[in-house]
């Protein structure tokens, strides 16, 4: 099956790891990481700029998986870390990920979570809009303690991907405008503040993007107004961070370049005009997701109960769905499956998978090709390592998977399944039990 790996038995291998002994072990639904392929990303990246001779930081934006165990991996392998919340600093923080690394996001940050940051002296804040900014200059000056900062803005490109994952756009909640005023506004207020360190710009035009010239024109944007505030107020930004958003391929029908081609890309612009206009050549951070966990996950299911609609489908259910990847269902995302006990028969039959949430609109895949499908089987749906665990819930009260990292024949949990015990345990009972008046 495509480009995945099969052992003499026939079975998916995943890490070196027999995918089917990986399932009884561990039980399904089940996330099962190659770490190798995570590292060979990562490497990619850092190579790319070392390569063109430019400083960089290659931040690992963890929405798309965030968990202890990434945070170590990204830290062994030199990344630095993008966190959108309290909730992943926290995280990072137990992971002991080096502070100077971390990158915090977000469009409403709090109070506490800015101090927090503060707390942990982070690398550097990514201001997204006016409010924030005020607050990180009044934090900064009460503690007399400096921070890093980049101002977000929003070059105004259109990319074309889902609408709902695009943010690139001038119509967006992110960021501040570059093209009417917002960002001037933004830097002036940001400049002269006396314990901010203002780094430079940052942008992140959306997800799951194949046009080279989305970020190509973004990245000429943002140099284009670093050219004219260094003529303008002689400032000289010191950092460019491009964001992420490389696409990958999920099926056949996706034709994305390597992720790391896309950051080429954006750097042989960069370098161009800060050559062609004399202006020193910034570090270029950027914050791929996706394209680091994305295809190093795969996604163990058990197939379980089976319907047929005689002339129109067949369903096959497993024991997971929309609550360990809401992406079909959101996004109409597509993925491709394979019968992991049963790589080497042919793939030729039609069926729809479906999940095992109350919702008709739970199915992973619209017209998988499949081996026949029997109870009992195990299926792998390919691709689902960004953006699925981190986007899981426990509707209708489903544990969440347990996720294991493997590489060159081990395998370890690094999230244990949830439990029964762990769905109630924000549970309160009643404190005085109502009865109806005799
Ligand atoms: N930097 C910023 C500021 C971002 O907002 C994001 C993603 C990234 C970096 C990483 O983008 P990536 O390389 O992963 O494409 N839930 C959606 C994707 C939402 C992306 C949000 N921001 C999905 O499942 O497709």
């Amino acid at each position: 099956y495509g480009t995945q790996k099969v052992n003499e038995k026939g079975h998916l291998v995943i890490g070196g790891t027999d995918a089917v002994d990986l399932a009884h072990v561990y039980g399904t639904p089940l996330v099962v990481y190659d770490t190798a392929l995570f590292r060979k990303r990562a490497a990619g990246f850092q190579e790319t700029f070392k390569k063109m001779g430019i400083q960089a930081q290659v931040a690992y934006a963890s929405k798309a998986f965030s968990s202890i165990a990434i945070y170590e991996l990204a830290a062994q392998e030199g990344l630095s870390l993008d966190v959108v919340s309290g909730g992943e600093l926290f995280t990072a923080a137990k992971a002991d990920f080096p502070r100077e690394r971390i990158h915090f996001h977000g469009n409403n940050k709090s109070y506490m979570e800015l101090n927090y940051a503060f707390d942990e002296k982070i690398g550097c804040i990514v201001v997204d809009n006016f409010l924030e900014l005020s607050m990180v200059k009044e934090i900064a000056a009460t503690r007399r303690q400096q921070m890093k900062v980049l101002l977000r803005v929003t070059p105004g490109v259109e990319a074309h991907t889902h609408e709902f994952i695009t943010t690139g756009q001038e119509d967006s909640k992110f960021g501040f405008d570059l093209k009417n005023g917002q960002a001037d506004k933004a830097f002036g207020l940001a400049y002269d503040a006396p314990y901010l360190q203002l780094l430079g710009l940052h942008c992140h035009i959306g997800s799951q993007i194949f046009e080279t010239d989305a970020f190509t024109h973004a990245a000429e944007a943002l140099m284009e107004k670093m050219q004219v505030w260094k003529e303008s107020y002689s400032f000289v930004c010191t950092v460019l961070n491009l964001g992420g958003g490389f696409g990958i391929r999920y099926t056949e029908e996706d034709h994305p370049l390597e992720p790391a081609q896309y950051v080429a890309e954006m750097a042989e612009v960069v370098l161009e005009l800060s050559k062609s206009w004399n202006y020193p050549l910034p570090e270029i951070w950027i914050e791929p997701g996706r394209s680091l966990v994305g295809d190093a996950g795969t996604t163990l299911y058990t197939a379980g109960s089976e319907k047929e609609v005689p002339g129109v489908r067949t369903y096959i259910a497993v024991d997971g769905g929309m609550s360990d990847n809401i992406r079909p269902a959101l996004y109409n995302a597509n993925y491709t499956a394979a019968v992991a006990n049963r790589m080497t028969a042919p793939h030729d039959t039609t069926v729809t998978i479906a999940g095992k949430c109350c919702e008709s609109g739970d199915k992973l895949i619209v017209d998988a090709k499949l081996a026949n499908v029997t109870e009992g089987d195990i299926l792998a749906v390919f691709c689902t390592g960004a953006y699925t665990y981190s986007m899981a819930g426990n509707y209708n009260r489903f544990p969440r998977p347990a996720v294991i990292f493997a590489e060159e024949g081990q395998h370890q949990l690094v999230i244990r399944r949830e439990t029964y015990e762990d769905i109630t345990r924000l549970d309160l009972s009643l404190q005085q039990k109502v009865r109806k008046e005799s």
